[in-house]
Order: structure tokens, then sequence, then C-alpha cells
């Protein structure tokens, strides 16, 4: 039964909970309580052998994901591409890369999925597109001036030959963010901007025919019967006029700041101009709406990495997004007192525009939370690990990782989880550094080893060539020895396994309405997160020890989920418990 009326509820496990979060206060769309599984098309399955997975792959695949007990699939892009950055470098928006299948492959994966019960999101990418789109080809061919350019943010360089760029700033993969072209009568010409690879040119969002198209190509995918959108940088759309100086990195994640401490924001993140965009894709989602629910079925999730809090929930207003990655939570560190906080202050803030919240602990741009949690506590998280930097606690990252997930699926609103963490899959730390395929690598001169260490083909069955990723042994990127134990087939049925571990809470979460439920945090208490999960279907008690002393559950204490071995009624140390009492 949800609270509705005493802010301060007392419970059996402290005194003094507070309601950070009104469950009942909501409709019951789809999206503010689903767990959605992000799919790396290119590590998920492979059908034709070639060593990178396939949509054929990923259809025949769909019944795991079922029988996982997940509302949704989220792919990163499989459109066609040249894969300077994974797909995230989109050459034709409206067809599929022959490396993943063809159009009819993905409208047949999109049937597959919702007969099984599973809706589909497909990535969106408006930032920028592939320097081999035609659109950017015939930006080359054209003069500066021409409507051609002006679909991109081409301008023209400093100094007296214009051998200057435009502005300072850099790249988030490292190096300058403006590359200079070669004009086509052969003279050194204009520089046109890319926030990431220079295969990445910036599209130009104030002019209206960048949005039309994009507006049509929205209409392309929902017509076709997807769900909804993965928007990615979604805050990066617009940029301060006059694009000025900039002195800080740029970064994919957080805010673009490092190591200072300033009020200004970065002119190329979050700039209020972007909010248009997403009101208008909004009505055009709303208009897709079957069920007549004002709040809609085919969705938006922001992926933009944006602070404070309070700036973030601007994008999850009514109008805009329905949900938007809480990265803040991805990136609080292992205390007890940060969780509290992080969890308190999304709910303060999304609770302000009427949005779920949506948590998520792992994707394809970060070290994996089984790796990232058997790091020292509080160093720099690092983007990407090789085999000369210090290794992971292996076994107190997956300790770690299989509580914070306990902890994360506790709380109401929606989920993300991403492909293999259900297997507790670490990264892969010691990959050889000549197979990095992340532009981040070179980019960066070799100072940051990037994202491939996250983005390994799938241990299907241990006993196959290539751990049953496809037909062949061939691998994009080679599977460490360690994911042979942790193979689906090896964790299928086993209790106590990290994939039983995932099903286990998907269903309780589900039969109980957790997603839906109204959250009640105990503050001040030390080293332990104790909540209440007061969900449609009962009161579920959570507890996450993260100090050192075992905890005791108290009497009469049913447990419905236990991220690790309990020592009879007593928690250990990171270990997270779901009960009633
Ligand atoms: C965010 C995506 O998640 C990441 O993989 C990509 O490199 C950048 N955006 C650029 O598109």
């Amino acid at each position: 039964m949800p609270v509705t009326q005493n802010p301060t509820t007392p419970t059996s496990t402290a005194p003094a909970a507070q309601l950070v979060h009104d469950g009942s206060r909501h409709a019951d769309a789809w999206w503010r309580s689903a767990v959605i599984y992000q799919i790396y098309p290119r590590s998920f399955a492979d059908h034709d052998g070639d060593g990178m997975g396939d949509l054929v792959g990923i259809t025949s695949r769909l019944p795991y994901l079922r029988d996982l007990g997940v509302d949704a699939v989220w792919l990163s892009p499989f459109y066609a591409s040249p894969q300077a950055d994974a797909g995230y470098d989109v050459s034709d928006y409206r067809a599929v890369d022959p490396l993943f299948g063809r159009l009819e492959d993905a409208k047949a994966m999109v049937a597959r999925a919702h007969e099984l019960g599973l809706r589909v999101i497909v990535d969106l990418v408006p930032n920028h597109t592939s320097d081999e789109h035609e659109w950017f080809r015939a930006a080359l061919a054209a003069a500066p001036g021409s409507p051609e350019r002006e679909r991109y943010m081409f301008r023209d360089g400093k100094g007296p030959d214009g051998s200057e760029p435009p502005n300072n700033w850099e790249s988030v993969f490292g190096g300058r963010a403006w590359t200079r072209v070669t004009e086509p009568d052969g003279s050194p010409g204009q520089w046109y901007l890319h926030l990431f690879d220079p295969k990445q040119p910036d599209l130009n969002w104030e002019l209206p025919e960048v949005r039309e198209e994009f507006e049509s190509i929205l209409r392309f995918w929902l017509d076709l019967g997807v769900d909804g959108f993965r928007v990615d940088v979604a805050h990066g759309l617009i940029k301060e006029a006059g694009l000025p100086d900039w002195d800080a990195e740029l970064h994919l994640l957080g805010a673009g700041l490092k190591g200072e401490s300033t009020d200004r924001r970065p002119p190329m993140w979050d700039q209020d101009g972007v909010h248009e965009v997403y009101e208008s894709w909004r009505r055009i989602l709303n208009s897709y709406n079957e069920t007549g629910d004002s709040a809609g079925d085919r969705i938006m999730c922001a992926e933009a990495w944006v602070t404070p809090v309070e700036r973030a929930a601007r994008y999850v207003r009514e109008t805009e997004f329905h949900q938007a990655f809480n990265f803040d939570f991805l990136e609080t560190h292992w205390h007890a007192d940060k969780l509290r906080e992080v969890i308190r202050a999304s709910y303060a803030a999304n609770d302000s525009v009427g949005a779920p919240t949506t948590w998520v602990l792992s994707n394809h741009d970060v070290v994996r939370h089984a790796s990232r949690l058997g790091l020292p506590i509080d160093q720099p998280r690092p983007n990407g690990i090789g085999a000369e930097d210090p290794q992971p606690d292996t076994e107190l990252g997956l300790r770690r990782a299989r509580a914070a997930t306990t902890l994360m699926l506790a709380l109401p609103g929606g989920a993300y989880i991403y492909q293999g963490e259900e297997l507790g899959l670490p990264d892969h730390t010691t990959m050889p550094d000549e197979v990095r395929q992340d532009p981040t690598w070179e980019r960066s001169g070799h100072t940051e080893k990037g994202r491939d260490g996250c983005r390994v083909p799938m241990p299907w069955e241990a006993d196959r060539p290539g751990l049953g990723f496809g037909p062949s042994e061939q691998t994009w990127l080679p599977q460490p020895e360690s994911y042979r134990a942790l193979a689906a087939d090896r964790q299928a049925g086993v209790p106590g396994s990290t994939l039983e571990l995932y099903r286990r809470m998907l269903q309780v979460r589900r039969e109980l309405g957790m997603g839906q439920g109204s959250l009640l945090l105990e503050e001040s208490t030390g080293d332990v997160v104790r909540m209440v999960n007061d969900a449609r279907e009962a009161r579920v008690q959570v507890v996450a020890n993260l100090g050192t002393d075992p905890v005791d559950l108290p009497d009469g204490a049913q447990v419905l989920v236990a991220s690790g071995d309990l020592d009879g009624t007593r928690v250990p140390s990171d270990t997270a418990v779901w009960f009633t009492a």
C-alpha cells in the first residue's frame, strides 16, 4: 500500500525513515518503472560467424531476455556507418549496416521482441553524422558559405592565413575539436567542429533543415514499430553563440570540467536552446500514442551528462524526455552516505518535474561496475584499464557489484542494465593494446585505454568456440579467459549465480510492484543503507551493508533476495538484502 500522508513513517529497522519518493502520485505508464536491457549489437550474438554480432543473432537470443524478466531492450546503433566510433558515426540513418544485416532483419527483430512482450528502443545520434554521410560529402564539395556547409559547423580559421582553429575547444576523445578541410580547388580551407572524432562532424542544429530531417528520421523508425529512442549526447546539440573559448578539457562523462570549479556552463553542453528540439520530438511521439494515454507509450531517454541534478531534471519535464539516465548514481563511489545523498537528491529533482528516476550502473562507455567497484574506493575512475595498470580486485568487485545492483533494483523508478552485467562480467582489463578499437586510445596519444574493455563479446556457452558468441571462433575483440566460467550456460539454473540473482530480483520486483513503490530512506545509519520500498503488494525492506561488520536482520525477517550468502540472520560486508518483516 503506497504511503500518501505521513512524511516520517516508523519502520522496524530504525526510527527515522524519510519518505523521499511518493510512488502513488504517478500514473502507471510502462516506462516509469521499466527495466530496460542494453544490447550492444557488435557484441551480443553473432549469427553469420564473422566475429561481429548481428540482428539475426540478437533475434535468436531474445527469449533469453524474456526469461531474464526485462521489459524492453535498447540497442546501440546498428545503422549504416564506417564504424569509426563503433556505429556512433552514422552515414545513413534509415539503413542497417551490412555488418549487422538488412532492414528486413530489423523489422523481424522488432516483431519477434513484441511477440515476446519486449519493447524495443533504438539509438538516435543527432549531434553529429559520419563524415561519410551524403550531407558531409556535399559540404566538402561545396564552397564556404554554401547551404551544404550550413548544415554543419564550418568556420574560417584564425590568423592571417586561417591556419589556427576557430577556437580552443578540445574533443572528448582527445586532441582538438576542429579539423581543417582542403577546398575543392586544392587550397587549405575552412575548419569544421567535431566534439568527438574527426569522422563525426557536428551538425548545425540552428538550421531548420537539420531539425526537419531528424523529425523525419524519428517518424521512419516509429512507423517501423519501435517503441522509442535513446538520444545520444542529448545535451550537446546547441552551442553557445559565438563559440567562445573554453579552457577545460572535455569529457564524455561529467559536464566537461576537469579539476576545476566554475559557475559557467561549458559553451558546448546543456545550452537552453536544446529543449525546443525535444519539445517538438515529444509532440511527434505523442502523436503515435495508441493507448490514448497522454503519458504516451513511445518514449525518449536522454543521454545527458548534465549537473547539477536540477539542471538534468529539465530534460525530463512533461513536454520533453520520458527518461534520462541517472549518471550521478553511476558515478557515485561505494560510500553509504554518498549513495543515500544521491538517492534522495535524485528523487527530489525528478519528482519536482513529475518524472521517474532512471537508475543505471553500467553501459558501453564506462568500466563495468563489477570491475569499477573492485578499484580502491576514492580514486578517480579510469577511462579503461590496461594490463600494466593496477588491476581491480575481481572477487570484491563482483561482490560489490551484486550488492550495488540489489540496491539499485530495489529503488522505485526505471532502470537500465547493460548486457553481460547479469552474468557478473568484469571488463577485459588485460586486453592487448594492438587490438583496441576505441578512437580514444589513439586520439589521447595512448594515455587513455578507452572503452573496449566493456564491449567484449558475450559468453553464452562455455564449451563452444568463442564461448558461443557465434558459429565460428572469431570475436571482434578477444574474450578474457575469465569469461568461460561466467558463460550464461554455466550460470542458468545454478542457485546463487549472478544470472539467477538477476532473474529473481526482476521477478520479485515485478510481482510486488516495486518499480511503482514509494521509498522511505533512513538517514544517519553509518555504513549501512537502510530503506523501505512501500510497494503495491508488500512493504519491502532493504539493507545494504557497505561497512566491515555484519549487520543483523530483525527477528522474523523473511528474506526475498540476497546478493550474497548470509551468515544466519547476519548480512555480511558488501552484501544487500531485500526482506519483509
Ligand atoms: C555517447 C555514446 O554512448 C558513445 O559511445 C559515443 O562515443 C559518443 N556518444 C559519441 O556519439
